[in-house]
């Protein structure tokens, strides 16, 4: 069980350092934050396992506003999320730069956490099996990748998937790449359990409740008892 806190464009390095040093992860599960590149650095220092929010696929060259696995792996970065919603829909990411990001992510030795999942308006017309299948399968399989099925509809909306609806779309997903899926979209400490007891979510990507202590130590609790 895999526990990702995804601090997006929140926490300078003070501001991480200060969480890190007042977060104590419980044995029994694996959790990693993931800051921006801004406090990376901090966050390693402080001494948790830290995953970098996106990675670039060459190594070096003229990409103004990019980061390497190279540059990653130096600072003690562990891994990286690509695929974000966020930049896909901000940011012009597409199927195939995720793929690319998380092939050279996997090949410099980092971890990787590719993220999918439908829109509203994709769920209504009954494509989400569709869109799934297109963000999956150009993946790398690999060791060190899981996937992180994040429906766009339930992402800082509040909505999270019911149990069953995520259930369903993990186990699809797993059919396509048989790896590790988490589930990411409005999780709570109220709404943990429920979740992470389906027996094919695998962990959770955490946005806006892995920003405090309190809520982020109490989902992280939830997944140590829920497979320990
Ligand atoms: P929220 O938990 O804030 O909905 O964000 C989910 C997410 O995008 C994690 O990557």
């Amino acid at each position: 069980m895999l526990i990702a806190g995804n601090w997006k464009m929140f926490k300078g390095p003070r501001e991480a350092e200060a969480f890190v040093s007042a977060f104590q992860p419980p044995s029994g599960v694996d959790v990693v934050v993931c800051p921006p590149y801004a406090s990376l650095a901090a966050a390693v220092a402080a001494g948790l396992s830290v995953y970098a929010q996106n990675v670039h696929w060459e190594r070096e060259g003229a990409f103004t506003g990019e980061v390497s696995a190279e540059m990653l792996l130096e600072l003690g970065v562990r891994g990286a999320i690509v695929g974000h919603s966020e930049r896909r829909q901000h940011f012009g990411e597409t199927d195939e730069t995720a793929a690319r990001r998380a092939a050279r992510a996997l090949e410099a030795g980092l971890a990787v956490i590719a993220c999918v999942g439908e829109t509203e308006d994709e769920r209504e017309r009954g494509e989400t099996e569709d869109v799934l299948a297109r963000q999956v399968s150009v993946l790398p399989n690999g060791e060190r990748i899981v996937v992180a099925y994040e429906p766009v509809w339930a992402i800082g909306t509040g909505k999270t998937a019911t149990p069953d609806v995520a259930a369903e779309a993990h186990a699809f997903v797993k059919t396509l790449l048989d790896r590790p899926v988490l589930y990411g979209g409005s999780v709570k400490p109220e709404n943990a359990e429920d979740l992470l007891a389906q027996p094919d979510v695998d962990g959770a990507l955490v946005g806006g409740a892995s920003l405090d202590v309190d809520s982020f130590s109490a989902i992280c609790r939830t997944a140590a008892s829920i497979r320990s």
